[in-house]
């Protein structure tokens, strides 16, 4: 297979039911503040929906995080690595505390998992759905339409400004001087370009790269040429927006979008502006995908630890279910993720519930009635 060829879902409905056990070994890995409130949830959701669908999820336990840093010194340990790499897949909560110094967890645990598990792909819907209130927005003539704020964020996740290429030099004089530089390779920026142009084909057929070609001239010469080339082979029509009229016209006028594909950072700025156009932090899932599947995939919500609301009860578990759904239709159980996208939608039906605990119970609600959600 080549990179970037398989898309969610890619596993046949056939290959599914020849596997006589079906059960998958799923890696829980909570983290930090309300990590383990809105993971818990997804995970019973999970277990409901697999229970529907004649499969099992063997779950592990890794107890990685803020607490395990402060009480140890470790952050990612090589041994942990190696188990983790044996799982079908990793639902993880979120990380990062105030205890600890900024980019502690953030670069030696999540992003090292992206790294080292060539997770390349960071697949970010955003989707308003009926009965979230979006924001009122002014020259959009109120609020957006449920059906007109749909679309897909493909994130590179391996490279640009992540890749930790820079440092420091002269630390404490006036001539300290820091940098941080962008990397994008061609193979890697075609791989994703490849899995975006894939999924537009199976959406509707437009793709839209978001860059800033027009300063920054080198990574964004490559990135249009190889998108260019790509969404030609994928029979794909391809847009082009520069990054800061991107947010605007996410705002302003979002069914512009379909597919976007992006670089890792300007991807990580306009998906918590997508969450924010669709009910907030709260609802928005996200894939780290590794799409030639020679390791396991990592599903997340968007948020992060959100130590101002941790521990009160009060954190919004549906972007941690929706990213649960992403982690089934993953591992082709596509009916079951589609259990948990339609008790969201069933549960929002009936207005969103104001705690953790009543999400909790609504969806298991859905998912344990006899009929489907
Ligand atoms: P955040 O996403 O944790 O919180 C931003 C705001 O959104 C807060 O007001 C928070 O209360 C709200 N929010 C977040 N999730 C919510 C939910 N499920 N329900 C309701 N409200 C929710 O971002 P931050 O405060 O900038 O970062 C906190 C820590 O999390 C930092 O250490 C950061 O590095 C880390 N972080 C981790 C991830 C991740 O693990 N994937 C993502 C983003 C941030
Ligand atoms: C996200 C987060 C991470 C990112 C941080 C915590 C490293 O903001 O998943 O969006 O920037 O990718
Ligand atoms: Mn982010």
């Amino acid at each position: 297979m080549m990179p970037g060829d398989s898309v969610p879902g890619d596993v046949s409905a056939a290959e599914v039911a020849a596997d006589p056990k079906r059960t998958y070994v799923v890696t829980h890995l909570p983290g930090d503040g309300v990590g383990p409130e809105v993971t818990d949830v997804a995970r019973a959701c999970v277990d409901a929906a697999a229970a529907r669908h004649g499969f099992t999820v063997d779950w592990r336990h890794c107890g990685l995080g803020g607490q395990h840093y402060l009480a140890t010194g470790e952050v990612l340990p090589d041994s942990v690595l190696d188990e983790l790499r044996k799982s079908d897949a990793i639902l993880l909560g979120a990380v990062g505390t105030p205890d600890v110094p900024p980019g502690v967890l953030e670069r030696g645990l999540l992003l090292r998992l992206r790294f080292e598990l060539d997770l390349y792909v960071n697949l970010r819907p955003s989707k308003l759905r009926a009965g979230v209130g979006g924001p009122a927005l002014v020259g959009t003539g109120g609020k957006h339409e449920v059906n007109g704020l749909d679309f897909v964020i493909v994130r590179e996740n391996t490279e640009g400004l992540y890749a930790g290429a820079g440092g420091t030099v002269h630390r404490g004089t006036e001539f300290e001087t820091a940098t941080e530089e962008s990397l994008n390779t061609w193979a890697g920026v075609r791989r994703c370009v490849r899995y975006a142009a894939k999924l537009a084909a199976r959406r509707t057929g437009r793709l839209t790269l978001v860059h800033k070609t027009n300063v920054l001239t080198h990574a964004g010469d490559l990135w249009q040429r190889i998108a260019t080339e790509v969404a030609g082979e994928e029979g794909v029509q391809l847009g082009y927006a520069h990054v800061d009229a991107a947010c605007l016209w996410m705002v302003e006028d979002p069914r512009r979008f379909d597919v976007i594909v992006t670089d890792n950072l300007f991807g990580d700025i306009i998906s918590d502006l997508g969450a924010a156009l669709t009910g907030g932090l709260g609802y928005a899932p996200s894939g780290n995908l590794n799409p030639d599947r020679t390791g396991p995939s990592v599903f997340e919500p968007v948020h992060g630890s959100a130590p101002d609301i941790a521990g009160q009860g009060l954190a919004n578990p549906a972007g941690a279910v929706l990213s649960a759904g992403l982690m089934l239709a993953h591992l082709g159980e596509a009916a079951a993720a589609t259990d948990l996208d339609a008790a969201i939608d069933a549960v929002l039906a009936e207005g969103a519930p104001a705690s953790t605990g009543a999400w909790e119970q609504a969806l298991l609600a859905r998912l344990t009635q006899a009929g489907g959600a």
